[in-house]
């Protein structure tokens, strides 16, 4: 049976991943400071076969990897899966950036996978299937004005992705990133707000996406779900987009 940590999961594409993994079995942890949303998620989780524990937790903490683990491992044994998916995007004029802005972005986007990751490894390295999967963007193959923290640490995290692939390979531990497009669920409001015209900003950027549409965040979970299962025993290093097409015109 898989186990699952999932760092920021009350909503959205880290949400779908937890019912997902939950409807093929699985144990699952999610770790988030939204505790509304948590409790939430443990309703929808109710009639699943799988288990859920949850914990109330701000990931910008650099305390929060080690008392992540320590949860999840003493909820459900171990760790197969650690799904860091936490994020953070701040927009503002670059005139108006602070320092606390660019450190808070820097603490959830990047930080947060770095020591995830580090906490996680005794426990990914007793696994027989191994996977560790970073949520970056397609922000990350592209910019935006006004959101120079999130493409910048999204970027990062792709190399984050490679260094810690070659690093944990040799121990049988897949690491790898995932892409998405643009996704309806709340983590894009600052986006929006930051537009003149944010219908108008909407529609030019659907019109812009091959499929015309935002992707669902259970549009996201299946490419998780693919990541930590058997199918990917041999991939690793690497990037996968999920976003109608947005990145390939
Ligand atoms: N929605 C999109 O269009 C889109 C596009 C590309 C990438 N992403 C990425 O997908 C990931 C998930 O976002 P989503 O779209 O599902 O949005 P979301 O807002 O529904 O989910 C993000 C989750 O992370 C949690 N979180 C944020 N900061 C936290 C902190 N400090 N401590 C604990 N929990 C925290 C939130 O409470 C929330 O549950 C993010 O990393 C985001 O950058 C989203």
């Amino acid at each position: 049976m898989t186990r699952v940590l999932i760092a920021g999961g009350a909503t959205g594409i880290g949400a779908a991943a937890a019912l997902a993994f939950l409807e093929q079995g699985a144990e699952v942890t999610v770790c988030d400071l939204n505790a509304e949303g948590l409790s939430a998620l443990e309703d929808k989780a109710r009639d699943l076969p799988g288990r859920i524990a949850t914990k109330v937790l701000d990931l910008s903490l650099m305390s929060s990897p080690a008392e992540a683990v320590a949860f999840a491992v003493a909820q459900q044994g171990g760790i197969d899966c650690l799904f860091v998916n936490a994020g953070l995007l701040l927009s503002a004029d670059l005139a108006d950036w602070s320092e606390e802005m660019w450190q808070r972005s820097i603490a959830v986007n990047l930080s947060l996978p770095m020591f995830l990751t580090q906490a996680a490894l005794p426990y990914l390295k007793a696994s027989e299937n191994a996977s560790v999967i970073f949520t970056s963007s397609t922000g990350a193959l592209r910019g935006h004005a006004g959101m120079p923290g999130y493409h910048a640490t999204k970027s990062g995290v792709l190399g984050l992705v490679r260094a810690l692939a070659d690093e944990l390979g040799p121990e049988d531990i897949r690491v790898n990133a995932l892409l998405p497009g643009w996704v309806d669920t709340p983590f894009n409001d600052t986006f929006w707000d930051h537009q003149s015209d944010p219908a108008e900003a909407r529609r030019k950027i659907d019109a812009g996406i091959p499929m015309r549409r935002h992707g669902t965040a259970a549009e996201l979970a299946g490419t998780v779900l693919y990541l930590a299962s058997d199918a990917a025993r041999y991939v690793s290093g690497t990037q996968l987009v999920v976003d109608g097409g947005y990145t390939a015109v």
